[in-house]
């Protein structure tokens, strides 16, 4: 088959690359392909940030403006930056003139504020931050210190500690401004997009940029690879060493990339960024704030769809058990039409799900917030950056104090993410006491049998799961004080 060329902007020219296999990460192309070898891998995996970079699109909320996102490059296929501006730490020093150049607030806070040591993550914090600077100091907007532990979440330092990097992000808006000049990228965008070359019948990437072009691809296509943003698909390129000879990528679809708000229910698309579909979670349920941001880190939600998440249904998915219990359903397309069904009806076994080899997943559908009280609680390991050794999401209605309602998802105790059917029906018309949390305790941990793994032996599993149910009683009557969401690890220190 043949590769359609690469085509991106950087450094304000087009960089036109031919013949990149479909499954080449942007990280080999920009270490092996380009020699732009400040940008580090560390962990191969999303985890570590020594990758990150920063990738700009026209704002679709805000004509006339870029929207900036700093992604892994280590798990993101090369292909799917096609027709995007692109920075990574070499580019972002304004030049004073011929060979002359300082630095950018993003790398002069870090010096001034001793933000590196060995100087292997360095590069990507810079990123990160470089990131944070164009979407909130360019916008007027000051970095709070939790504003800077979210955006920096996604980059890990073994040596320097954290606090002179924080005070870094802090810092970048007492510096002197460097602007970028948008007017101008937006019109190499647009020239870019507009001689982008007619996509042929047998490329080996395709980039569809309309539903009806993505399920007449999928139709003719069944063997490629679909991905969504790529953050799981990429593991298995890095670390599985899989090779992928047609891929299909959906993040372009026009339709697949909007949040709609309908009277009874948010329509998120399956292309919408974790990101952006947890930001319009938040919304309406402030209360998923501190869970929105601990899936991964940032670079990763800027790349990983919320459509990726659940398509791929992995057990420890943080989205699925979340959606579950707010009684999400899911759309699956295909030229034969649209069907719709309750999220936990796609699931038939580990990773294994009903869509039809024509069939891709097009929209999330979620009810809008009523009178529930809700949680969602993630056990990890690590607080950030980490992956779920179980997720509980809990929602409940009394009337009169009576349960008459209950959704429950849980993720890490079965094969697939499950709705805990059994606890939900033993809930039903009982008082919402103490006791009957106590019960409801004792079915949850009957109702699944967890494996032991690397994460959390069974037993452990099983004993959290029960125990999470007796916080959400605790934090229902207004106990608060021990969730973590409002502990403040730096009043302590
Ligand atoms: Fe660690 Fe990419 S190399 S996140
Ligand atoms: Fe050494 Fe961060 S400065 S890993």
């Amino acid at each position: 088959m043949t590769t359609q060329p690469l085509r991106f902007l950087r450094r304000g020219q087009t960089t036109t690359l031919h013949n990149v296999p479909p499954d080449r990460t942007l990280l080999q192309v920009l270490r092996e392909d380009l020699g732009a070898c400040g940008t580090k891998e560390g962990c191969g995996e999303g985890d570590c940030g020594a990758c990150t970079v920063v990738l700009a699109e026209p704002h679709s909320d805000k004509p006339g403006t870029l929207r900036y996102r700093a992604i892994n490059s280590c798990i993101r296929l090369a292909h799917s930056i096609d027709g995007m501006a692109l920075w990574t730490v070499e580019d972002i020093a304004p030049t004073l003139g011929i060979g002359v150049s300082s630095l950018h607030p993003a790398q002069e806070a870090m010096v001034q504020c001793h933000g590196s040591q060995c100087g292997f993550c360095t590069p990507g914090f810079v990123m990160s931050l470089f990131g944070m600077y164009q979407n909130s100091t360019c916008q007027g907007q000051p970095i709070s210190r939790t504003d800077a532990q979210e955006a920096l979440s996604g980059n890990l330092c073994r040596c320097t500690g954290y606090r002179p990097i924080l005070d870094a992000a802090q810092a970048m808006e007492h510096l002197p401004a460097v602007r970028i000049d948008e007017a101008t990228v937006l019109q190499q965008l647009e020239l870019l997009a507009l001689t982008a070359p007619a996509q042929s019948a047998d490329f080996s990437y395709k980039s569809p940029r309309t539903l009806a072009e993505l399920t007449a691809a999928r139709a003719a296509y069944p063997q490629a690879q679909i991905v969504a943003g790529c953050t799981d698909v990429g593991l298995w390129v890095t670390k599985m060493h899989k090779h992928f000879d047609s891929v299909l990528d959906v993040t372009q679809v026009d339709e697949l990339r909007q949040t709609i708000a309908h009277a009874d229910y948010l329509q998120i698309g399956a292309a919408v960024t974790l990101h952006d579909a947890y930001t319009a979670l938040v919304a309406s349920r402030p209360q998923l704030h501190s869970f929105a941001s601990r899936f991964a880190g940032l670079p990763v939600r800027n790349s990983g769809t919320l459509g990726g998440n659940v398509a791929n249904g992995s057990p420890i998915g943080d989205s699925m058990p979340l959606l579950m219990a707010l009684g999400a359903t899911v759309v699956l397309a295909s030229q034969r039409g649209e069907r719709e069904l309750p999220l936990e009806k796609l699931y038939t076994g580990y990773r294994q799900n009903v869509m039809a080899a024509d069939e891709v997943l097009a929209w999330i559908k979620v009810p809008h917030a009523g009178a529930e009280f809700m949680r969602v609680y993630k056990i990890s390991k690590r607080f950030d950056d980490d992956i779920s050794a179980i997720c509980l999401a809990l929602s409940l209605t009394t009337v009169d104090g009576i349960v008459t309602a209950a959704s429950i998802g849980v993720g890490g105790v079965a094969a697939t993410p499950v709705r805990a059917v059994q606890t939900q029906t033993a809930l039903v018309g009982q008082p919402w006491s103490l006791a009957t949390a106590h019960a409801a305790a004792a079915a949850l941990r009957a109702e699944f049998q967890p494996i032991s793994d690397m994460r959390a032996s069974a037993a452990y599993r099983s004993e959290v799961m029960g125990n999470l149910l007796q916080r959400f009683w605790l934090e229902s009557q207004g106990e608060t004080q021990i969730n973590l969401a409002t502990f403040d690890v730096e009043a302590c220190a």
